[in-house]
């Protein structure tokens, strides 16, 4: 018997049985509101797709900031038979758009352009593919998932102690956009904690979604109102962009890391294929004996990030337009072959090769939902930035992404401080956008066993593996693995990004001793919604405190 079947033999026969099917059924958003509505699902015999779906349309009602209809996204599957999909939900660049959209007339890059103004709004994805991943695998009657969005949204809800301080950041930037002020503002102060917000324009879009599925988004007076306001501010999406848009049904992309599946997203988002890229990585060290956040796991973790990151930015872009090497990347033998670069004493120094990272917000928001039969559902949607182009459609009540700015911002164009120009995300029309998106199911035998993902623009990716190693490596509860202090390295810039607090200062002296650069984030890492399903069936929620928001409603 050849030496790699034996070893699954073997691993087969020592196979802990997977989890028990999850005793409570459970949704965990970044809105208790909309999780215990969106749970309300359950209560009317629906699966967890269709509590997922109805926390997504609520969470554009309650958290603005990142849930949408104007948006996109991706949706990860595991169904009770252990077979897995995906939903890709991605916004696509309108047809009229071009490689050099974001150069102005003398042909220097415009970051304004490409990530605040009308040409920043890719053709929006998020009514598709909840729409699509409904009508595939949804118990209960679209109408009925829609419903409470609605309900929400004419009947009004208090603000939340997040929403207000969002709406006060936000604010300066909304002000140009009088239907966006209307929206959030009374007399031009940001609606404050406590405050009813109603959305009238919202719930009659809603409405048209609840009655006519995808078409009363993408055609009809949804769709004219969209173009209406494209065309006033010198926007180039039209009725046939909104009328080609697709959302696709993708197969997932697999590893295993100790024992366990990872089931996660590929191309166009670049989160599946990084993450298991880098658990490959792990997988040859003994990471559970070293403390979480130690000298010698934060160097090993931010080696394979960095290794991680330099694939992505070389060679990932939309599947359907560049030909992606997802077998490769995600193999055992490409782990390998990187694994002989790293130095157990010393960090690594990126490529001198120069990459312009486009600017990416560190907004977005992940769902998670289990139900009783087993089946699990990790959705992460974005508008990009928070509260995206901050351009409401006036009439339609909704928030236009900022999407466009999560390709490349100029063909070549290179910089010490941080542009990427590689070939594969350059803007195209009809083109899905590079995305770090990570929605994840970690599952042992078929049965899910974690449900994970979290915003945070490309430090998704990390925050995710941070997660996972904290739950199977250093067998942390999932709350104390989300509550862990985290970090990125993304590769270029050549530094590790840190929550405040994250190291101490002798493990920041020692990292830096062995060439690590670190820098302090600005903000929190990050905002985790998973769920852990314990092989006696019993699950527990966790709810990143990073945010306050959140929370979760289990049945
Ligand atoms: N705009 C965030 C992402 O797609 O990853």
């Amino acid at each position: 018997m050849q030496l790699h079947a034996l070893r699954l033999l073997i691993l087969a026969l020592m196979a802990a049985p997977g989890a028990a099917p999850p005793e409570k059924a459970c949704v965990v958003s970044e809105s208790a509101i909309a999780s215990e509505l969106g749970a309300g699902m359950f209560d009317c015999g629906g699966n967890a797709l269709d509590a997922a779906v109805a926390t997504a349309l609520l969470l554009a009602v309650t958290h603005p900031t990142a849930g949408n209809v104007g948006g996109g996204g991706f949706m990860v599957v595991c169904l009770p038979d252990g077979s897995a999909t995906t939903f890709d939900f991605r916004e696509t660049a309108p047809l009229a758009s071009s490689p050099g959209m974001f150069l102005d007339g003398n042909g220097n890059y415009d970051a304004d352009r490409h990530h605040s103004s009308i040409l920043s709004v890719g053709v929006p994805g998020s009514v598709a593919g909840l729409h699509l991943a409904h009508s595939r695998l949804g118990k209960l009657p679209w109408r009925d998932l829609v419903a409470p969005a609605v309900e929400v949204a004419s009947k009004g809800f208090r603000v939340t102690k997040g929403l207000a301080a969002s709406l006060k950041e936000v604010l300066p930037q909304m002000r140009k956009y009088p239907a966006s002020m209307a929206q959030f503002a009374r007399s031009g102060e940001p609606l404050r904690e406590g405050d009813l917000l109603v959305q009238a324009d919202l719930a009659r879009t809603l409405e048209r979604i609840r009655d006519e599925g995808a078409k009363g988004f993408y055609q009809g007076e949804t769709a004219e109102l969209i173009v209406k306001e494209m065309e006033r501010q010198g926007g180039i999406i039209r009725h046939e962009d909104l009328k080609r848009y697709q959302a696709v049904e993708r197969r997932p992309v697999q590893g295993t890391y100790r024992g366990f599946e990872v089931i996660s997203m590929g191309p166009p988002s670049s989160g599946g294929i990084a993450l298991i890229e880098m658990l490959n990585l792990l997988e040859s060290h003994d990471v559970g004996s070293l403390g979480v956040r130690s000298v010698a796991e934060s160097h090993i973790l931010a080696e394979c990030m960095r290794r991680a990151f330099a694939d992505r930015a070389r060679l990932l872009g939309d599947p359907d337009r560049v030909d992606v090497p997802i077998a490769k990347l995600i193999s055992r033998e490409h782990a390998a072959n990187l694994q002989k670069t790293i130095s157990l004493k010393k960090a690594s120094k990126s490529s001198p090769e120069s990459f312009e990272w486009p600017r990416e917000g560190s907004e977005t928001t992940h769902l998670s939902v289990v139900d009783r039969g087993g089946m699990a559902v990790a959705l992460t949607t974005t508008l990009e930035m928070s509260y995206g182009s901050r351009i409401v459609v006036p009439g339609a009540g909704f928030l236009l992404n900022n999407e466009m700015g999560d390709f490349n911002p100029r063909e070549g164009l290179t910089t010490e401080g941080g542009l990427i120009g590689t070939r594969p995300n350059r803007v195209e029309p009809g083109k899905r956008m590079l995305s770090s998106m990570t929605p994840t199911l970690v599952t042992r035998n078929g049965k899910p066993v974690l449900v994970v993902g979290s915003p945070g623009g490309r430090t998704i990716i990390n925050t995710v593996l941070e997660v996972i190693v904290g739950k199977i490596d250093h067998r942390l509860s999932i709350q104390a693995a989300i509550d862990a202090p985290r970090f990125h390295h993304q590769w270029l810039p050549d530094r590790i990004l840190a929550e405040p607090n994250c190291f101490s200062s002798e493990v920041q002296g020692a990292l830096e001793s062995i060439g690590h650069k670190i820098e302090t984030a600005k903000e929190l890492q990050g905002s985790v919604m998973a769920i852990e399903i314990r092989a006696d069936g019993s699950t527990e929620a966790g709810v990143d405190r990073r945010r306050p928001d959140g929370g979760a409603a289990s049945r």
